[in-house]
């Protein structure tokens, strides 16, 4: 496994990403889009992928970094980016690297990491070492965005290992590809929250062939108060916490998403003075 979540060794996902229905549906970019404003420039997002809220980020008028482990990725945001006007293209720098331990040499108004880039650091340590990074990186009072889902404990103790489930629409590529793609959950390692996943994707080819290809990787899942106590660990403050991007508080629906907005605070637990 790469240290990218399987968005490297897996040349496919980043082909097929900006497809994906329920990723070119996802309700998040007002939300990072209006909070990266608020912040002003400069902005760093993690995991920044094809670019999905990087380029609208851009659009919007502010500098942003994009952060991300996968090559392929980047690639193809290099790609989205060279459709844009000179003015937004001089807005971005890309710049691989892995989240876990960063050092850009330079400081941020605001950090954000959307779509639960967070979840592919499956250790504390590693959770630890990456909001460390993120901490040496934002100007005093300084904020950063940690989203990711709040675990469904329904579905952690009844999906059932090994069978394909979800019903999401098929999709098209520009090339004619069809793509019905489907989950699955190969284990459950309860003691560690990491779920073993494998997303599926059917692909018939124009002159009919046929492919399954397969992104497999571990999801660590977090439940709200561990994370609470991680970020006062490594030197932050929880302002809010949102079950949605249109900001409903966290707890008015279930499972809802689990956003957090956290200020960085003068010291983390153990630093010196
Ligand atoms: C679900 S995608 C989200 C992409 C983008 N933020 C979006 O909202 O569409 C997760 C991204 O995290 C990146 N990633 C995973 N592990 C990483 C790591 N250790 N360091 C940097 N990027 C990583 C992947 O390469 C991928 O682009």
């Amino acid at each position: 496994m790469d240290s990218a979540g399987g968005y490297e060794e897996y040349a496919f996902v980043a082909d097929l990403y900006d497809w994906v229905v329920p990723y070119r549906n996802r309700p998040d970019i007002s939300f990072f889009v209006d909070a990266a404003t608020q912040a002003g420039s400069p902005v760093l997002e993690i995991g920044c992928g094809t670019g999905r809220v990087l380029i609208p980020s851009a659009r919007a008028g502010l500098d942003v970094v994009g952060l991300d482990a996968s090559s392929e990725m980047l690639a193809v945001c290099r790609q989205r980016l060279q459709q844009e006007n000179a003015t937004v293209q001089a807005r971005v720098q890309l710049v691989q690297a892995d989240m876990l331990a960063f050092d850009l040499q330079r400081k941020f108004t605001l950090i954000t990491l959307p779509f639960r880039p967070f979840q592919h650091l499956i250790t504390v340590e590693e959770q630890r070492s990456c909001l460390l990074s993120i901490r040496r990186h934002l100007i005093e009072g300084g904020r950063v965005i940690l989203d990711l889902f709040n675990p469904s404990l329904e579905a952690l103790v009844s999906r059932p290992e090994g069978q394909e489930f979800g019903d999401e629409p098929d999709f098209s590529t520009p090339d004619g590809r069809r793509v019905v793609r489907r989950h699955r959950t190969i284990a459950h390692d309860r003691f560690n929250q990491v779920t073993h996943v494998e997303l599926i994707y059917y692909v018939t080819h124009p002159g009919g062939r046929e492919e399954r290809l397969v992104h497999a990787f571990p999801m660590r899942y977090l439940f709200r108060f561990e994370v609470e106590h991680l970020l006062v660990r490594c030197g932050f403050e929880v302002e809010q916490l949102y079950a949605g991007f249109d900001r409903s508080a966290y707890g008015s629906r279930y499972p809802g998403e689990l956003i957090f907005v956290a200020r960085k605070t003068t010291r983390a637990v153990g630093e010196a003075a």
